[in-house]
């Protein structure tokens, strides 16, 4: 087999052996590596095994042609490259040559001295599709490290997370993003578009759990003049706004029966109307969506069609919660401590807190976690966040439950308002500042949730990147 030191490793293959050995010597002579191949069904396994450079082959030979040859063996490595040396020089089996991927081609019978700056520059090209593909690969792992798509997380569960996304972001398959609140799925559908030749076109996010049905479906699909009371001009949907691009439908689960099956249908052949409209229009859009609902049961109670379940849940990914991968959060927390910065100094945390940190539940997983960590650099006295610095919940966490009839918190007042207050605060907690989720269980709306909000002066931490559109 060839060795690294030669000027050029080269796979010989010519059906005539006297004339294979003698191009090989002369080769070998000029400093080449050379491996010569008489039968030519040996040429693409040998391509498989070694590390060759260059292909350097006959055109007419029994079996398989140089042109088929080196089809077969850009298969195997697509960097190798091709030189076809024809008896029969016509332009046409030139221009076969080139299609079919050769660098070149060089007429017999020919002259070493001929051949020698075209194996030279053929080795060039070599080398620059090697660097190529060196730096392709250096660009795909920089976009999965960049701040704004960086998954953390080395749990088994996250490294599955990321092979898939890896696999399946450069297709335009349907994805299920499945998971508690908070776990991530809008990060993964963010790394999916960003990994995606989408990219350069728009991500638009739509949260089925903000709108109602009508609003709903106007804003997918877009409405005509007068299509509703209201509608006093023509808008175009978010699936014409998203043209070229991905589409992230949010809480999936949500969404009204009748619109589940317009759904189905541009899921199936790309098509859909306004509303208001007779006229079909067709999309292009990579949809990703999202639930953290378990859509099983949400099919079995008849709120959720089958046949849109069957169409999403192709590829699903499964966000774990974050109890569920507590190893991680040591690596979380620097994470949320150096880009969600508060100040000059980076903070720390003191052994303590991080243990308590580690050992919480998380309801609000990750999300809860960024937004403590927000709120624990703002108390914190120097560049130290300290068990003072963390919530109770999370302080309390492996002390004994208070004894019945023994108040939780002795030192805290029990009156109505200030046990609503506290209520209303650790439930938007919990939810990461998500107004949406924190009225939902609560069970009030959310207009009251922001009328209680501002009774007590709460604002709410939220980190979630607005809809595209304000909901209305
Ligand atoms: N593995 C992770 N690494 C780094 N940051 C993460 C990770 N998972 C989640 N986050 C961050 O946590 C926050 C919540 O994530 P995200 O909004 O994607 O959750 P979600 O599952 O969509 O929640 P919800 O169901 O409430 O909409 C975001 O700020 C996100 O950047
Ligand atoms: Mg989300």
């Amino acid at each position: 087999m060839p060795t690294p030191s030669a000027r050029g490793r080269l796979l010989v293959v010519d059906d005539e052996v006297e004339l294979m050995r003698a191009l090989c010597e002369s080769l070998a002579e000029q400093g080449f590596q050379t491996h010569g191949l008489s039968d030519p069904l040996a040429a693409a396994p040998a391509v498989r095994d070694g590390d060759f450079d260059l292909l350097l082959s006959d055109l007419m030979m029994p079996g398989i042609d140089g042109i088929q040859l080196l089809r077969q063996t850009l298969e195997i490595d697509p960097n190798l490259v091709g030189i076809i040396m024809t008896g029969q020089g016509t332009i046409q089996t030139a221009v076969e040559a080139m299609k079919s991927g050769a660098f070149d081609y060089i007429l017999k019978p020919f002259r070493l001295q001929q051949v020698l700056p075209i194996l030279d520059r053929a080795l060039q090209v070599r080398r620059l599709r090697v660097e190529n593909q060196r730096l392709r690969g250096l660009v795909r792992q920089l976009t999965f490290e960049s701040p704004r798509y960086q998954i953390v997380g080395n749990n088994p569960a996250i490294r599955k997370v990321i092979q898939l996304i890896e696999k399946v972001a450069d297709s335009d398959a349907t994805v299920l993003v499945r998971g508690p609140s908070g776990t991530g799925k809008e990060l993964v559908a963010r790394a999916l578009h960003g990994n995606s030749r989408r990219r350069h076109a728009p991500l638009v996010t739509i949260n089925c759990a903000t709108l109602q049905d009508t609003l709903l479906e106007s804003e997918l699909f877009g409405h005509e003049k007068g299509a509703f009371t209201g509608a006093d001009r023509a808008k175009p949907g978010l699936f014409e706004v998203a043209e070229g691009g991905t589409l992230f439908i949010d809480e999936v689960a949500e969404m009204a029966p009748g619109l589940q099956a317009k759904l189905l249908r541009v899921l199936e052949d790309g098509h859909y109307r306004r509303v208001g409209s007779i006229q079909e229009r067709h999309a292009d859009v990579r949809i990703v969506a999202a639930t953290n609902k378990p859509l099983e049961d949400e099919v079995k109670a008849g709120r959720f069609r089958e046949d849109l379940f069957f169409r999403l849940n192709v590829i699903t990914i499964h966000l774990p919660a974050l109890k569920d991968r507590r190893d991680d959060i040591p690596a979380l927390v620097a994470h949320f401590l150096r880009t969600r910065q508060i100040g000059k100094t980076p903070f720390q945390t003191d052994p303590d807190a991080l243990r308590a940190l580690c050992a919480y539940d998380w309801p609000g997983n990750v999300r809860e976690l960024a937004n403590v960590l927000e709120r624990a650099q703002l108390l914190a006295e120097g560049t130290t966040i300290t068990l003072d610095d963390l919530p109770e919940v999370i302080t309390d966490h492996g002390k004994p439950p208070p004894a019945p009839g023994e108040p939780e918190h002795p030192d805290r007042p029990d009156d109505l308002e200030t046990v609503q207050r506290r209520h209303v605060a650790e439930v938007l907690r919990r939810y990461g500042g998500n107004k949406v989720q924190a009225a939902k269980a609560l069970g009030i709306s959310r207009r009251t949730l922001y009328r209680l909000l501002q009774k007590y002066g709460l604002t709410g931490a939220d980190d979630r990147p607005g809809d595209t559109r304000p909901a209305s």
